[in-house]
């Protein structure tokens, strides 16, 4: 299924590209089929309308963040419990936005182009099943719209699993 967003996406504001894409996720997401699909057409929908640097999911396994399905460059295929921006969004159960990479204690650069980072955790049954990260190669790139959205799709995402 081909996604054919508005061609002067780029000078649309914050909010206009959210209801975008949550009213195209409506249509993309698939509950007959499994979270890998679903997840990776996110990620590519997402990669679509902001054209993020990098934006991708980690599941928990045992002590570990797995990578998952993503768009961008390669990156880290396990983060510990804990470690980097990931796993302090697995120890503390919220989201956390990061302005500028390089001032987080502990951060891990996959990519060394990205400067600012939100990360949200994804809850199943109780307890967290997993992470949405996304990266941007600008600083102060995220706040409490990109926060209320990504949120909102990962409860939407939640269903899926
Ligand atoms: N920066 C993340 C690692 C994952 S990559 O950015 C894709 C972190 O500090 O957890």
């Amino acid at each position: 299924m081909e996604i054919s967003t508005p061609e002067n996406i780029s000078n649309l504001s914050k909010s206009e590209k959210y209801a975008i894409l949550h009213n195209f996720w409506k249509g993309l997401s698939d509950p007959e089929v499994d979270w890998i699909a679903n997840f990776g057409n996110a990620t590519s929908l997402m990669k679509e309308i902001f054209n993020w640097w990098w934006v991708g999911f980690y599941r928990v396994s045992g002590n570990q963040l797995i990578l998952g399905p993503f768009q961008g460059p390669t990156a880290c295929t396990k983060i510990l419990y804990g470690k980097g921006v990931c796993g302090k969004t697995w120890e503390f159960q919220k989201t956390i936005l990061v302005p500028n990479v390089h001032d987080f204690e502990g951060h891990i650069a996959c990519s060394s182009a990205s400067n600012s980072e939100i990360v949200i955790p994804i809850w199943k049954n109780g307890s967290i099943w997993g992470v949405l990260d996304v990266d941007s190669e600008h600083f102060d790139q995220f706040d409490e719209v990109d926060q209320i959205n990504l949120e909102l799709l990962c409860e939407k995402l939640s269903l899926l699993i």
